[in-house]
């Protein structure tokens, strides 16, 4: 695993957008993984920027949701479809036809998870998979105790997971408990992973999937046994890491060699 540490959550947002840059000038019909929550907010902020000033484009790529609650319309301020139409795909040229998010009204909600399988293998799968974590160390929804080889399918939310996403809901809205996901299997079939946490609150999340045993009960520990993942945290979320200095160490090396060797893997005027 790559563990990049950087000073604040808005450095980790332009690094990240550093790594989506790259995937989509390399490869511009590439099909991307993206993920809803607080954290990615600041990455979509940045493509977007980028998009209307730089010139970066989406019109080639499509993209694969990692869930979606169970009973939301798509239209619900809480469902993920409009999260990402609200945040990211109304403001960039991706097609939305091309872009994909679990449907959460499926007439038989047992059925879309191998559907939607069906359409990541078909679109040749996912090149680039962004991911948050929970406070728990589920990716995507796959809670602790998920199965390491599972693929799309339903949920049952945990309570830590309900009370953390509540913050999101109106005082005495109906907050659903049941979600579908991709499964950890098909999050590991990406051919690139980018992990994305800051703040305190994910400082146990990260330490347990850096350098915990590979485990169910932190779903996100599966990503150590991946071929090319990348972490990319603040110092908030990296301060409960034993080897900080070593990966900071680890970084620098791997600046200047890409910086050498590779400069194809740098972004646009860098
Ligand atoms: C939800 C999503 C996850 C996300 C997590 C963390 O549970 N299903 O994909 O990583 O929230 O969200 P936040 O970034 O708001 O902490």
């Amino acid at each position: 695993m790559e563990v990049l540490i950087l000073p604040h959550h808005d450095a980790t947002a332009v690094r990240a957008a550093d790594i989506v840059e790259v995937q989509l000038r390399q490869k511009p019909s590439c099909t991307l993984g993206l993920a809803t929550g607080s954290t990615p907010i600041a990455l979509y902020n940045e493509l977007i920027r980028r998009h209307r000033s730089n010139g970066l484009s989406f019109s080639q790529a499509a993209s694969f949701n990692l869930d979606e609650y169970i009973g939301l319309d798509p239209t619900h301020p809480q469902s993920y479809r409009r999260f990402m139409n609200d945040k990211l795909f109304d403001h960039i040229d991706i097609p939305i036809t091309a872009t994909h998010v679990p449907n959460g009204l499926a007439e038989n909600p047992l059925e879309e998870g191998p559907a939607y399988e069906a359409k990541i293998r078909e679109a040749g799968g996912i090149d680039l998979q962004i991911l948050g974590i929970g406070s728990d160390g589920h990716i995507g929804f796959n809670e602790p105790t998920s199965s390491l080889g599972s693929r799309t399918r339903i949920k049952t939310l945990t309570e830590q997971t309900i009370t953390d996403n509540s913050r999101f809901f109106e005082a005495g809205e109906a907050q659903p408990h049941l979600a579908i996901t991709m499964g950890i299997k098909t999050i590991m079939e990406s051919k690139r992973i980018l992990l994305l946490a800051t703040g305190e609150g994910k400082a146990e999340a990260i330490a347990a999937t850096v350098e915990g045993a590979i485990t169910a009960m932190c779903p996100a520990s599966i990503l150590q046994w991946h071929e090319k993942t990348t972490i990319l945290i603040d110092e908030a979320a990296a301060s409960k890491l034993q080897k900080r200095d070593y990966y900071q160490w680890v970084s620098t090396q791997q600046d200047a060699l890409v910086r050498k060797y590779r400069p194809s893997d740098l972004p646009e005027g860098l």
